[in-house]
């Protein structure tokens, strides 16, 4: 922890959980003033809560991502309560099997609204940073689904031909945008970057990780042999938006422990 963030002030989507949560932890951590967004409030406001209790500055709100007028009213909020907005972190997401168009409308169309009304904010108040949460499945297509291999899955019949599609489809997405955005306010001060984990310690792969063999499974994917700490993905989104990564825009960076090396 230090005090690079200090006076700055981020938006995290899905800060209520998880990844979100563990982001929103580090950046007050490192001095930012911090508004947790989540379609569920509650936890939100847990976060809000625990970072107020360590001395820090943090407020809750109610959002969600696949309402472009709500992201923007997210993001205007933001800059009303901590009088700026410098960081917003897209990460908001869903996993397992929702289908296509819930897939689509939370992991791509929720980041998309973040970037189209935050890039442009930050550009009107000289510049900032953007991380948008994708994926190892936003480089290459998964090969494991609910905790078994797709082989496996095929053995049994249980390979369904859009199995991941729509998942691995809105994080490639997001690595998309990310660099298009990246280009497009290059020259106005605002960095767009992706973070693209391996499969992290969250409540959402609990599900998958309880099945027998399961969690040795995944580990084996990961060339460090093991899966990722929400913390790992946090300090990597604290160096992103902080100003030691000042010449970093349109990366897709994996966090990964060599998943996407292999
Ligand atoms: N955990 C992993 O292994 C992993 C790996 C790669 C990428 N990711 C990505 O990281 C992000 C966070 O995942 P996580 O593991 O922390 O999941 P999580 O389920 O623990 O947390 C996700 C949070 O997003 C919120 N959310 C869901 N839909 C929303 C909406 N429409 N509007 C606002 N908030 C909404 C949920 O309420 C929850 O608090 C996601 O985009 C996910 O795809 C996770």
């Amino acid at each position: 922890m230090n005090d690079r963030l200090q006076g700055r002030a981020a938006l995290v989507t899905g800060a209520g959980s998880g990844l979100g949560r563990s982001m929103a932890y580090r950046f007050a951590a490192d001095g930012a003033a911090v508004m947790c967004a989540d379609l569920n409030e509650e936890s939100a406001m847990e976060t809000a809560a625990r970072i107020a209790d360590l001395g820090g500055h943090s407020v809750a709100m109610p959002l969600d991502v696949t309402d472009s007028g709500a992201v923007k009213e997210s993001l205007e909020r933001t800059n009303d309560e901590f009088d700026g907005i410098d960081i917003i972190v897209n990460n908001a997401g869903i996993g397992g099997y929702h289908g296509w168009d819930a897939t689509i409308d939370v992991n791509l169309s929720g980041v998309y609204y973040g970037l189209l009304h935050g890039a442009q904010m930050l550009a009107d108040h000289g510049g900032g940073a953007i991380v948008n949460i994708a994926s190892i499945a936003g480089l290459n297509a998964l090969v494991t689904s609910g905790g078994r291999t797709t082989t496996a899955l095929a053995e049994t019949g249980e390979l369904t031909p859009d199995r991941s599609a729509a998942y691995v489809a809105s994080k490639h997405g997001v690595v998309g945008l990310t660099r298009q955005f990246a280009i497009n306010f290059g020259q106005q001060g605002v960095r767009v970057n992706a973070i693209c984990p391996g499969y992290i310690y969250t409540p959402m792969t609990a599900g998958m990780r309880e099945r027998p063999g399961a969690e040795e499974m995944l580990q084996s994917l990961h060339p460090m042999g093991r899966l990722g700490q929400d913390d790992e993905v946090a300090s990597a989104a604290a160096f992103l938006v902080s100003d030691d990564a000042s010449f970093i825009t349109g990366v897709a960076l994996p966090v990964d422990g060599g998943y996407s090396a292999r």
